[in-house]
């Protein structure tokens, strides 16, 4: 029962799609567990970029079988916007090759809505959410309220329902935000036509999953976001509202913590985040702008969802063992390597200063997170440039103890690295 999950092992947009993509030549299914279309995968294949919300990282190979697991919630809209580009690709989607859990929730354009007005109506403290209405869409499940994929194959009765959701929903933007309500009617209409033409996708995915696993299939459940954006253990409030870590998969698919064998963590070689919240070695020097990039490149640091310039910082050594903790990762996978070729010092936060006491842990508490000064340690830089080198001899002596400077600081090996955008540029270990 080979189970590999794949997790991001910081604030997301690790460059999950890449090692996903890598990871999906062997596998026979892939399964997405968690989140929506928040994330955002870029996977270069030649010539070829693919920016994807929502398919796992198989549907661009023929032998991979694609399940999106029941702990997502799901945009109609977006995963009909999606399959028609993939189509339009010459890629065939068809319901042999893509699963999707009938326990899935649906996100509706009352959720996008709400989504935007909490925002507005928080401020200053707004959480710089995706606006895909990925929080109101979970409060939905969690509140016993929520429209599942399910419900979609019951063509007569699903109109009556989604009528009745935007409804419910009217009266919280109505009367809590001041905002204009939505057409029920319309929306109802709207929705009745995508549930035509998802309803042959829409299936029990668990069943599939233990027959698979009985059969001794490869399975790789791909992560979306990342540890630290996790619902329970990342910087609440500031996260996404479900569970990207390792009992996201368990839950999200179905699956027994048995049959798991293999945790790896991605993590960039330095750090990034989007939207609001503390990040500890965050830089607002020319470094800072040096790890961005200018967005001309693909792999500049810009959101895939929503183009938003991404924070960075040196790679947080605290945050990133405790990624590994709770999630028991196996190996790491480290990428954007060459991004760090042609600094004199590259520094890594190995502890950090908390109101004069130095302390090893990552705090739960987002104020003493927010107070906390990074203890760096600083490593020698190497000017070569790396991009695209796939042998681990052939790196700069001072790149390869930058990675085993990771590994000691986090104690787990790093199995490979990434040192470009194509599927070649790797170095496996
Ligand atoms: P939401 O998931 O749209 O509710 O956004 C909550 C927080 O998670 C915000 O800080 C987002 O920027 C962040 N977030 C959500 N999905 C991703 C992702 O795929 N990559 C990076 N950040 C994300």
């Amino acid at each position: 029962m080979p189970v590999t999950v794949l997790i991001g092992a910081q604030w997301g947009d690790e460059g999950k799609g890449r090692v996903a993509d890598w990871l999906a030549g062997s596998a026979d299914i892939m399964a997405r567990y968690a989140g929506g279309d928040n994330a955002g995968h870029t996977i270069t294949v030649a010539d070829e970029i693919y920016k994807m919300h929502l398919m796992p990282a198989g549907v661009l190979r023929e032998h991979t079988v694609n399940v999106l697991g029941h702990g997502m919630v799901l945009n109609p809209e977006k995963l009909l916007e999606e399959l028609a580009m993939l189509r339009d690709r010459g890629f065939e989607i068809t319901p042999d090759n893509l699963l999707i859990s009938e326990r899935a929730h649906i996100i509706t354009p009352s959720h996008r809505a709400v989504d935007a007005a909490k925002e507005a109506a928080r401020g200053d403290d707004k959480i710089g959410t995706t606006g895909r209405g990925i929080g109101p869409a979970y409060t939905d499940k969690i509140q016993r309220s929520g429209l599942q994929m399910h419900h979609m194959k019951d063509i007569e009765s699903f109109g009556d329902r989604v009528e009745a959701h935007v409804a419910r929903w009217n009266k919280m933007l109505e009367n809590i935000y001041g905002q204009a309500p939505l057409d029920p009617q319309a929306i109802a209409v709207q929705y009745t036509d995508f549930a035509r033409q998802l309803a042959p996708f829409i299936t029990d995915t668990t069943s599939y999953i233990h027959e698979a696993l009985a059969a001794d299939k490869e399975i790789v459940c791909e992560g979306a976001q990342g540890t630290l954006l996790d619902i329970d253990l990342g910087n609440y409030p500031f996260v996404t509202s479900s569970s990207p870590s390792v009992a996201g998969a368990l839950s999200g698919l179905g699956i027994g913590p048995r049959a798991i064998t293999r945790v790896v963590g991605a993590t960039k070689a330095f750090s990034t985040r989007v939207g609001s919240g503390p990040m500890p070695t965050e830089l607002f020097d020319d470094d800072g702008e040096r790890l961005r990039g200018t967005g001309e490149n693909p792999w500049d640091e810009y959101g895939t969802t929503t183009g938003r310039a991404r924070r960075t910082g040196w790679l947080d050594g605290v945050a990133l063992r405790y990624a590994a903790q709770v999630n028991g990762f196996t190996e790491l996978v480290l990428t954007k390597l060459d991004v760090l070729s042609g600094f004199d010092t590259i520094k890594i936060a190995v502890a950090y200063e908390l109101d004069g006491q130095r302390i090893d842990h990552f705090p739960a508490n987002i104020e003493a997170l927010d107070r906390v000064q990074p203890i760096y340690e600083p490593l020698p830089g190497w000017s070569e440039d790396i991009m695209g080198v796939t042998d681990w001899d052939s790196l700069p002596a001072e790149t390869r103890a930058y990675v085993k400077k990771v590994e000691a600081i986090v104690d787990v090996p790093v199995t490979q690295a990434t040192t470009g955008p194509a599927r070649s540029h790797v170095i496996n270990r």
